[in-house]
C-alpha cells in the first residue's frame, strides 16, 4: 500500500513528516511517487496564521472531491497543529477525510489507519501521550537532517497558536540526540539543525509530558553541553539550531558558537518588531535593546555571523511610527534574511481580543516595505563577498541548470560553481565568489 505525505508549515512539520514517513515505511508501506499512485494521502497542517490554515483546507477539499470521483477506496487524511486546534471540527469542515492524528499522537499512525480500514472512518486522535522516542526515524539519502530536541513552547507570545497546538516544552534527553546524530551520520548525513521553538530552552526544565519521561541524562543538560556534545560526534561537519531567542544568547552559548568547528555561524534569532510598545504587548520576554546586546554579542564572538529574523507588520495598535521603528531596527542590526509576515489573529490567543486594527492594506504596504528593504540590504552584504572564499557544502547539480552545480556556505547561503573533477556531493570545498544577487553567490571552486 502507497502513502505520500504533504507538508505545509515550518521545520517542525517537515521533520515531522519525515518521521511519520520512516514510521511508516518500517510497518511496510511504500511511498507513492505522486498523488495519482497515492493509497493514502495525509497533509501535515500548520495553524501559525489564517492563510496556512486556509491552503490546507483548498486542498483538503480538492483531494477528497478528486478521490470521491476517481479513487473511491483512497484515504484522505490530516496530521499536526491544525488537527490538535479544530478536532473534530475539521470533520465538518471538510466532510470525507479518513482521520485526523494531533501533534502529540503521531506515533500511532500506523494504528489509525489500522481503524479507517476497518471502516471506523472519521478516527481522531488528538491524546497527548505520544511516545518521542518512537519518532527518531529518518529516511535515507539525505545530507542534512533536522533533529527534533526541544517539543512544545512555554511561552506566550500574545499572537502565538504554538503553544495551544505542540503543548508544554519537553526537552528530549541528551543521550538519545546525540545517538540520532551518530546514526545519521553512518547513513551518510553530514549536516544537522536541531529543532525546537525556543531551542536555547533545552534542558531548562521537562514538562510532565510525556508521563515519567523525567529521565537521567535529558533534562538537566544546558543547551551549550548538548552543542558540545553533538559537536564531538566523529563525521558530523556542520551543527546549526532554530529558532532562537535573545534571552538564550548568553556568554556560554555565544562561546560555544565562536569555539565548537562544526556549530555554523548563522543564527535565525526572530525579532518580530523594534518598537518596544509593540515587543511590550506581543510579549516577546526583550526589548529591542535586549536584542541588540545579544545581536551585537555574537556578531562581536562570530566573525561574519549571518541573522536571520522573522518580523510581524500589523500587529494591533502598530503605528507608523512603530513601523519605521521597526525599520530601522532591522537596517542596524543589519540581517542576513528576514521573513516578514502579515499579522493574522488567532482564535484563542489574547491579541486575538485585540482590535485588528491596521488595514490589510495597510499590512500589505508596510510588508512590501520592509521586502524591499531587506533585498537591497541582502545584496549589499553578499556584494561584500565578491573575491572572498565560502565554504561550501556540494549538495550536486543545480535545481536550475544541471550543468552547474550548488550548495550552501555554514551562513546557509546558496552558492551556484561549475563541478570540477574529484569534488561529489557532501563534499565540502572552498569557492571564491565572483558575482553576488540578493539570493545566490556565484563562483569557481578553489580547493
Ligand atoms: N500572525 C502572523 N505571523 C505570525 N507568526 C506567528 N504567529 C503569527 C500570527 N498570528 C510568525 C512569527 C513567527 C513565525 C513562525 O510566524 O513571526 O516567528
Ligand atoms: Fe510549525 Fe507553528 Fe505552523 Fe505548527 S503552527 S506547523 S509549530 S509554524
Amino acid at each position: 500500500m502507497k502513502f505520500l505525505v504533504i507538508t505545509y508549515g515550518c521545520q517542525m512539520n517537515v521533520r515531522d513528516s519525515e518521521a511519520v514517513t520512516a514510521l511508516l515505511m518500517r510497518q511496510g508501506y511504500e511511498r507513492a511517487e505522486g498523488e495519482a499512485d497515492a493509497d493514502i494521502i495525509v497533509i501535515n497542517t500548520c495553524s501559525v496564521r489564517g492563510k496556512a490554515e486556509a491552503k490546507a483546507l483548498g486542498k483538503l477539499g480538492l483531494l477528497v472531491a478528486d478521490s470521491r470521483r476517481n479513487y473511491p477506496d483512497r484515504v484522505i487524511g490530516v496530521m499536526g497543529c491544525m488537527v490538535q486546534r479544530l478536532g473534530e471540527e475539521l470533520f465538518k469542515k471538510v466532510p470525507g477525510l479518513g482521520f485526523g492524528i494531533g501533534t502529540h499522537a503521531l506515533s500511532r499512525l500506523p494504528l489509525v489507519l489500522q481503524e479507517v480500514f476497518e471502516g471506523k472512518a472519521p478516527v481522531l486522535d488528538v491524546d497527548e501521550d505520544d511516545d518521542p522516542e518512537a519518532l527518531t526515524g529518518h529516511v535515507e539519502g539525505n545530507l542534512s537532517a533536522y533533529v527534533n530536541i526541544l517539543l512544545g513552547c512555554d511561552r506566550r507570545c500574545t499572537y502565538c497558536i504554538v503553544p495551544h497546538v505542540r503543548g508544554h516544552e519537553w526537552s528530549r534527553p541528551a543521550d538519545s540526540v546525540v545517538a540520532e546524530v551518530g546514526e545519521l551520520v553512518a547513513q551518510g548525513v553530514r549536516e544537522v539543525t536541531l529543532l525546537g521553538q525556543s531551542v536555547m530552552n533545552y534542558g531548562r526544565r521537562n514538562a510532565v509530558w510525556p508521563e515519567g519521561s523525567t529521565s537521567a541524562g535529558g533534562y538537566e543538560t544546558p543547551f551549550p553541553r548538548l552543542l558540545e556534545a553533538v559537536d564531538a560526534v566523529v563525521g558530523i561537519e556542520r551543527v546549526r539550531f532554530t529558532s532562537g531567542h535573545p534571552s538564550g544568547c548568553t556568554t556560554e552559548l555565544v562561546r560555544a558558537m565562536s569555539e565548537l568547528p562544526t556549530v555554523c555561524e548563522h543564527l535565525h534569532l526572530p525579532c518580530q518588531s523594534g518598537s518596544d510598545p509593540i515587543l511590550a504587548r506581543m510579549r516577546r520576554g526583550y526589548t529591542s535593546d535586549q536584542f541588540r546586546q545579544a545581536a551585537r554579542a555574537l556578531q562581536a564572538a562570530v566573525p561574519g555571523v549571518a541573522l536571520s529574523t522573522d518580523i510581524i507588520v500589523g500587529f494591533p495598535g502598530e503605528t507608523g511610527e512603530d513601523f519605521e521603528r521597526t525599520r530601522a531596527f532591522m537596517a542596524e542590526i543589519g540581517f542576513d534574511n528576514a521573513f516578514i509576515f502579515k499579522y493574522s489573529p488567532r482564535s484563542g490567543t489574547p491579541a486575538a481580543e485585540w482590535p485588528d486594527d491596521v488595514s490589510d492594506e495597510e499590512k500589505m504596504r508596510r510588508n512590501q516595505v520592509l521586502l524591499e528593504d531587506q533585498t537591497r540590504r541582502v545584496e549589499a552584504i553578499n556584494r561584500a563577498l565578491v573575491g572572498q572564499d565560502v565554504n561550501v557544502l556540494v549538495e550536486g547539480p543545480s535545481l536550475r541548470n544541471a550543468a552547474r552545480w550548488s550548495g550552501r556556505t555554514r551562513t546557509n547561503k546558496v552558492v551556484v560553481f561549475d563541478p570540477v573533477p574529484g569534488v561529489e556531493r557532501g563534499n565540502c570545498v572552498d569557492v571564491t565568489v565572483d558575482r553576488v544577487t540578493a539570493t545566490t553567490l556565484y563562483g569557481g571552486v578553489t580547493s
